[in-house]
């Protein structure tokens, strides 16, 4: 085919322009930071640039070069794309930086982001549940509503199905349409969903665009590289687990990981949900395998996605075990447009749950207390509490009232969920 057909079938045709930045870590945030991009195959000599942030417009002038790995990416429909990646090392503590990426002619603009504290700072995030589908027409507004509701957050944290199609080179281009420069300046946390894994003549295999597009720290267990892994942010510890496949063997290393855990705050992040809030779902494994290591090591947070609704409830744990509001807070939650209903046992069982609403949750953490706050795409608080940390290291819940009523259909759910 010739190229300029080839060009004119792909909805994100690459060029020698950088395009698809994001940020992440595969190290300690308070001393690095990772960049994935992507070009066409014509880039070879990518670099990343880093340099102090300042007001000054000559700040690339001391700037220092950082040389990319690259790799080329066969995409769904045809054609290649060179996926890059420079890992920034070396950093000051709570420094703003700016950094820009590209092959020495051709550059991106110049991207800020500012390095975690050492120990223990107050900071907030924010957790999407399932984007997946419509991304463009309609999970865009969301990431963006997220980011006027917390313009500082410190990452942003993706629940898994972040696309329909795992490869899908057009879907994952909506993606980072919606996210824009957003991606390049807030670190992206992310664990794949189902959706992330594609049939294969060897069985399910994680997508192609996965390991290029999202780089993680290699501590989590050997072949599950950038899906399970832990990162230390500020006094939390975030894990995440790849809840797809090797479930059990994941089971010995969260018990590691948790039992060695230094930090004050623990969250915990995968896919499919350990108390499903959709008709017509359960994940017995999930629960067996991981939800007595959370109650044990007092996990303060799960959050997952998978159910494409809201659901949250706590399981009481520890000294406390009779205090009805204390425990793990597990939530399910949905950041797209595709929507299923809420189960009978979870409308009786969770809290809160919710239908047919887009999602995204602002997450403030301070040394005594977490605050959660669920908001609709239109920004009212839809859920919220707040869990205070004991002497004994259980928290206690207490609710905040929201804004909105609760938003379920109004004729209950029955038999199978909704296609
Ligand atoms: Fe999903």
């Amino acid at each position: 085919m010739p190229v300029a057909t080839l060009l004119l079938c792909l909805a994100w045709p690459q060029t020698t322009t950088p395009t698809r930045v994001l940020l992440s870590w595969t190290g300690d945030p308070s001393t690095s930071a990772t960049v994935s991009w992507r070009t066409d195959l014509a880039v070879t000599g990518a670099v990343g640039q880093l340099a102090l942030a300042s007001p000054d417009p000559r700040l690339g002038k001391g700037a220092q070069a950082t040389t990319a790995t690259s790799q080329e990416v066969q995409l769904d429909k045809g054609g290649t794309a060179h996926y890059h990646r420079a890992t920034f090392a070396g950093l000051k503590p709570e420094t703003l930086y700016a950094y820009r990426v590209g092959d020495g002619t051709t550059w991106s603009e110049w991207f800020q982001f500012k390095t975690a504290a050492q120990g223990f700072k107050p900071f907030q995030f924010v957790y999407f549940g399932d984007a997946q589908n419509e991304i463009k027409s309609l999970w865009s507004r969301t990431i963006r509503q997220a980011h006027r509701d917390a313009p500082y957050a410190a990452f942003m944290l993706h629940a898994g199905d972040l696309v329909d199609e795992p490869d899908s080179d057009e879907e994952w281009g909506e993606w980072f349409y919606a996210g824009g420069w957003l991606h390049a300046t807030i670190p992206v946390i992310a664990s794949p969903g189902n959706h992330e894994y594609a049939r294969s003549p060897e069985g399910r295999r994680l997508t192609r665009m996965w390991r290029p597009q999202f780089a993680y720290p290699k501590n989590g267990l050997a072949g599950l590289e950038d899906t399970n892994y832990a990162i230390d942010f500020q006094g939390m510890r975030i894990v995440s687990l790849n809840s797809n496949e090797r479930q059990e063997q994941q089971t010995a290393w969260l018990e590691k990981t948790l039992s060695t855990n230094p930090q004050r705050w623990t969250i915990v992040t995968f896919h499919h949900p350990v108390y499903s809030t959709a008709i017509g779902r359960d994940n017995p494994l999930i629960r067996k395998e991981w939800q007595p290591i959370f109650q044990k090591h007092k996990v303060d947070l799960v959050l997952q996605g998978h159910d494409h609704t809201y659901g949250r409830k706590n399981v009481p744990t520890g000294a406390n075990v009779r205090d009805p509001k204390s425990g793990t807070v597990y939530v399910v939650s949905v950041s797209g447009p595709k929507m299923y209903r809420i189960s009978p046992e979870a409308l009786k069982d969770m809290t809160r749950v919710g239908e047919y609403t887009q999602l995204y949750q602002v997450i403030k953490v301070e040394r005594d207390k977490i605050r959660f706050e669920a908001r609709t795409t239109s920004g009212e608080l839809y859920d919220g509490f707040e869990l205070r940390k004991g002497r004994d290291g259980v928290n206690s819940l207490v609710e905040i009232k929201p804004e909105v009523p609760q938003r379920t259909e109004p004729t209950p759910a029955t038999g199978r969920r909704d296609p």
